[in-house]
């Protein structure tokens, strides 16, 4: 029998397009199990303001037990009569305990507060297991470090060599990211953990019910603090969706520089034959398919969050149908990222450097001149007219195809006699490395302390 939840007022059924329409079943039963831990707190209340007996509530939560356990083993399901999974959980129950018990707990709720708190558990759960998974890139990125401490690359702006720096200090730049992307995970449940339960549909209730006793229950730090905010509001999901956008387009960011990294032009890395892809056509190809979908899935997750704010854009208080399509863009993201985590941990588990390569290109594209200018400044020449002159060395080797550690003392002394033969200490990428031993800088003994940090903020999290 069609079990509905607001037929009273209306002479026939909703017609089929809007019933179409309307169905949500297909994406928010993976809601079920939240909604009947909010039902089994919502009895206690209901209980507690006197309005099931003790022999009721005994009856009532054995019913959503039962209920739970033929949801969670797939023995109860939607069935396509069901408009939504707050629907569906009521026909549930109704089998259970019959419609005379069974129609007394939905006193005191709607299923705009129930959305509402639904919507942030699951989140809440969610958010600590992309957290766990984006901890375990972090170990993959800090693994490498680990393992090729000590091996010089060329750094880079603009895609251009830069300065040489470590490679384990660029794989730390990547966990340092990610880190402040788990980092967001747990400083939004802080904003997350207030239950709308008890709102009702906008208003409160009448029926003496304690919000802040579901709220403990359900293991929210207490209950909102306005019953139309409660039901209305969905900031909480936008940031969600925010920083799953957020996390991707970091992960995207490793990724195009692993597609870049592995061209033979680069010959940085090769990918491991389990997480590269072959061509169907031509039989040498092997591609970094991994990278690419990162790359690709963050396109798609920045519009989930794009879609999610255009949806409440514009939407006046409080509840609004519109607010049932708050759901799918934040599952989208969720599942992406629970197939994108392991994948990008394995790949870069599995990367391997090339290490002779990266150490021959670190000095190559005159990426030591800064080290020239800098080594005037520390013998007093004003860092304009350094600058000139580590200028004038790049533009002499340019013109004789040489690069700067080429230089005779005689090159150095005609461009400047500020360059005595003693900056040929720094034209070294070993000695341009020591150097910047600023904090957080590239210098070996920094970069060894760094990696400490991010140790301790692995194990930390
Ligand atoms: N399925 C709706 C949602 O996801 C909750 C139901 C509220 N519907 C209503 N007509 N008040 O937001």
């Amino acid at each position: 029998e069609r079990v509905s939840l607001w037929g009273g007022r209306f002479a026939g059924g909703p017609a089929d397009a809007l019933a179409a329409l309307s169905l949500s079943t297909h994406f928010d039963w993976r809601l079920a199990r939240y909604d009947l831990a909010g039902s089994r707190a919502h009895a206690r209340v209901l209980h507690g303001a006197g309005l099931l007996t003790d022999a009721e509530l005994t009856e009532m939560l054995a019913g959503l037990a039962a209920l739970d356990a033929d949801v969670a083993s797939g023995q109860f399901g939607p069935d396509p009569a069901d408009e939504d999974v707050h629907t569906a959980l009521e026909r549930g129950l109704l089998l259970q305990v019959g419609a005379e018990l069974g129609g007394r707990l939905r006193a005191g709720r709607s299923r705009n507060d129930q959305i509402a708190t639904l919507i942030r558990m699951y989140l809440r759960d969610e958010a600590r297991s992309l957290a766990a998974g984006t901890l375990t890139v972090i170990a993959a990125l800090a693994e490498q470090a680990r393992r090729h401490h000590g091996v010089a690359m060329p750094g880079r702006t603009h895609l251009q060599h830069a300065q040489p720096v470590l490679l384990s200090h660029h794989l730390l730049a990547h966990c340092w990211a990610l880190l402040r992307d788990v980092d967001r995970f747990r400083d939004w449940d802080g904003r997350a953990a207030r239950s709308p339960y008890g709102a009702g549909a906008l208003a409160g209730s009448s029926l003496g019910l304690d919000p802040q006793a579901v709220a403990a229950e359900l293991g929210f730090d207490g209950a909102c603090e306005n019953s139309i905010d409660a039901t209305a509001s969905r900031d909480v999901v936008a940031e969600f969706a925010f920083v799953t956008a957020m996390l991707a387009v970091d992960l995207s960011r490793i990724a195009e520089e692993v597609i870049l990294w592995s061209t033979k032009e680069f010959s940085f890395v090769s990918l491991d034959d389990a997480y590269s892809t072959g061509s169907s056509i031509m039989p040498q190809k092997k591609n970094p398919d991994v990278a690419e979908l990162a790359r690709g899935k963050a396109g798609r997750l920045i519009g989930d969050l794009a879609g999610l704010l255009a949806t409440l854009k514009g939407l006046p208080l409080a509840y609004n149908r519109d607010l049932q399509e708050d759901k799918e863009p934040v599952f989208d993201a969720i599942d992406n990222l629970h197939l994108l985590l392991p994948a990008m941990a394995g790949m870069m588990r599995t990367l391997t450097f090339h290490t002779e390569r990266l150490e021959q290109l670190a000095p190559q594209g005159f990426s030591l001149a800064t080290d020239i200018a800098e080594w005037l400044v520390r013998r007093r020449v004003p860092f304009r007219i350094a600058h000139e002159v580590a200028g004038e060395c790049v533009r002499v080797c340019e013109d004789r195809g040489i690069e700067l550690d080429q230089l005779g003392d005689a090159d150095f002394a005609a461009i400047s006699p500020r360059l005595t033969p003693g900056v040929r200490a720094v034209l070294t990428v070993g000695g341009s490395l020591a150097s910047r031993s600023s904090y957080g800088g590239t210098a070996p003994d920094r970069v060894a302390e760094q990696a400490g940090l991010v140790h301790e903020a692995i194990e930390r999290a």
